[in-house]
C-alpha cells in the first residue's frame, strides 16, 4: 500500500483544473446499462472507484474501455444481472446499477453495498422506490433480489431524505418505465443534474432535476449518448482549502463556482479573499483563520464530503469552532489523526467542537476513508516537519493523483510504497 510523505508549511500557489467529478461518473456509467450501443464518456476521472465501476459493468457481460479521460462503454453485450459481493463491496455506488438492470433486464441480484466506513448507509429508500415502481424486491443472505413481471410502471415516489443514490436508481428505473414517475424531495445535487442530462441525451423525457420534483415520463427505448461529466466540485473544495490552511493562493479554472457557493462563504467568513468569474475560482488565504460553525445538509447546503476537511481548517483559526454532521452521523475518522497532529478537538455524538490551536504538529497518520484521508493530507500540508499518511488507497479512491495536483501548486508531497 502507498503513502504519503509531506513536508508541511509551503503556501500553495498557482492555478489548476479539477477532474470529472466522480459521483457524476460512477451513475453515468450505470445508466450505459439502460441502452444496446457504444456510449462516449468525457472528463473521466482515473480513480479506482471508476475503475470498480467498470469491472461491475464488464461482469454484467459489458465492454468498458478507457482511453486517458475517455471511456466508451459497449452494453450490447449485457449477459448477465447479477453484481458479486467481491465487487460490491469495494464501493456502495455499485447498488446504481440496480435500476438499469431492473429497467433493461426485468431482474437483478445485486450484493448489498460495502464502501466507505463512515456510518450506516442503509438502501432501503431505492428499494421502497423500485417497489413502487413495480419491482418485487427481496433481500436473502446478504443480496437484493429484484424482479419486476412485465413493465416497470410509472409511480409517485416520496423520498424521506433527498437520497442521491435513491434518487439516481429510481430515475433509471424511471426511464423506461410505462407512464409517468414523479420523485418527490428527489437530490438536487450537481452530479445527480449531469446525470439527468445524460440520460436526456440518451432519449429520456425529464423535467425537474435540481428542483424540489423529478418528472420522468417513460419512453420505450434508450440511445447511446456522448457525453463530458461535469468538474469535481469535492476536489474543486479540497484544493481551495489546501491554499486556505497554507495561506497560499489558488486559482481553479474551468469549473462551476455556483457549485461551490457554500464552501466560498465559508472561506470567506474564515478571511480568506475569494473571488468568482464565470468558469474561474480564486481563493487567497488570509493571515489569521477565523473561526466558523458548518452544518452538514443535503445539497445546496454544506456537503459531508467536504466536511472532514473543512475540520482540518479550523484546527488552525483563532477561537472555537463547532462542526455538525447530519448525514453521515459517524463521519469522524479523520479526528483520531488530527488530534495526533496537535488538533484540540471535543465530539459530542454528530458534533465536534474545535479550539483552534496555533500550528500541528508532524505525525505519521493513517487515512480512514477517502475524505478523512484528504483531511489529514491538508493537515500534514499546513504542520511543521515532514508527516506521512498511510494507507492512501482510500484517498486514490476519490482523487486523481492527488500529490501531482498539490506539487504543482508548490507543495512537497510524495508518493512511496509503505
Ligand atoms: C452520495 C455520494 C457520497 C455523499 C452522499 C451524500 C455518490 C457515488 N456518493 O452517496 O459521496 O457523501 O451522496 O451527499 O454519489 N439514506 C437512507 N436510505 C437510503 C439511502 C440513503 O436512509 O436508502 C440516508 C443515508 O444514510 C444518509 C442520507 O440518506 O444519511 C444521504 O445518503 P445518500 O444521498 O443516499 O448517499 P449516497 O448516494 O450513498
Amino acid at each position: 500500500m502507498d503513502k504519503f510523505i509531506i513536508k508541511g508549511g509551503f503556501p500553495l500557489k498557482g492555478k489548476l483544473r479539477v477532474n470529472g467529478a466522480k459521483n457524476a461518473t460512477l451513475p453515468i456509467l450505470a445508466a450505459c446499462l439502460l441502452t444496446e450501443g457504444k456510449s462516449h464518456l468525457e472528463n473521466v476521472p482515473c480513480l479506482t472507484d471508476i475503475v470498480t465501476m467498470c469491472r461491475v459493468l464488464e461482469e454484467l457481460g459489458v465492454k468498458a474501455e478507457r482511453e486517458n479521460k475517455t471511456v466508451e462503454v459497449d452494453s450490447a453485450s449485457l449477459a448477465c444481472w447479477e453484481t458479486p459481493y467481491d465487487l460490491v463491496k469495494l464501493m456502495r455506488a455499485s447498488i446504481l446499477v440496480l435500476g438499469p438492470l431492473l429497467a433493461r433486464c426485468r431482474r437483478a441480484r445485486v450484493s448489498l453495498p460495502g464502501g466507505c466506513n463512515i456510518g450506516a448507509r442503509p438502501v432501503d429508500l431505492h428499494l421502497e422506490g423500485l417497489r413502487q415502481l413495480g419491482a418485487s424486491i427481496e433481500v436473502r443472505n446478504g443480496y437484493i433480489e429484484a424482479r419486476v413481471k412485465k413493465n416497470l410502471q410509472g409511480a409517485n415516489v416520496y423520498l424521506d431524505v433527498p437520497s442521491v443514490g435513491a434518487t439516481e436508481n429510481i430515475m433509471f428505473a424511471a426511464t423506461l418505465a410505462k407512464g409517468t414517475t414523479l420523485i418527490k424531495n428527489p437530490s438536487c445535487d450537481p452530479e445527480v443534474i449531469d446525470v439527468a442530462n445524460f440520460l436526456k441525451k440518451m432519449g429520456a423525457h425529464i423535467e425537474g432535476e435540481g428542483t424540489d420534483m423529478l418528472r420522468i415520463d417513460g419512453v420505450k427505448e434508450l440511445f447511446p449518448a456522448s457525453h463530458s461529466v461535469i468538474p469535481d466540485r469535492i476536489e474543486a473544495g479540497t484544493l481551495l482549502m489546501a491554499a486556505v490552511i497554507t495561506k497560499g493562493e489558488v486559482i481553479l479554472e474551468r469549473i462551476s463556482p455556483d457549485y461551490l457557493r457554500i464552501i466560498l462563504d465559508k472561506l470567506r467568513q474564515m478571511g480568506a479573499e475569494v473571488d468568482v468569474d464565470n468558469y474561474t475560482v480564486r481563493v487567497k488565504g488570509g493571515d489569521v483563520l477565523k473561526p466558523i460553525g458548518v452544518k452538514t445538509l443535503p445539497y445546496p447546503g454544506f456537503s459531508t464530503d467536504l466536511q472532514p476537511q473543512i475540520t482540518t481548517v479550523v484546527c488552525l483559526a483563532e477561537g472555537t469552532s463547532t462542526i455538525t454532521e447530519t448525514i453521515f452521523e459517524s463521519r469522524f475518522t479523520h479526528i483520531a489523526g488530527l488530534k495526533k497532529m496537535g488538533a484540540q478537538i471535543r465530539r459530542e455524538k454528530a458534533k465536534v467542537e474545535v479550539n483552534g490551536v496555533s500550528s500541528l504538529r508532524r505525525a505519521s497518520v493513517t487515512a480512514p476513508d477517502i475524505r478523512g484521508g484528504a483531511a489529514l493530507v491538508l493537515a500534514g500540508l499546513a504542520a511543521e516537519g515532514m508527516s506521512e499518511v498511510k494507507e492512501i488507497n482510500h484517498v486514490d479512491r476519490g482523487y486523481e493523483k492527488l500529490e501531482e495536483k498539490l506539487s504543482k501548486l508548490g507543495a512537497r508531497i510524495e508518493r512511496m510504497r509503505d
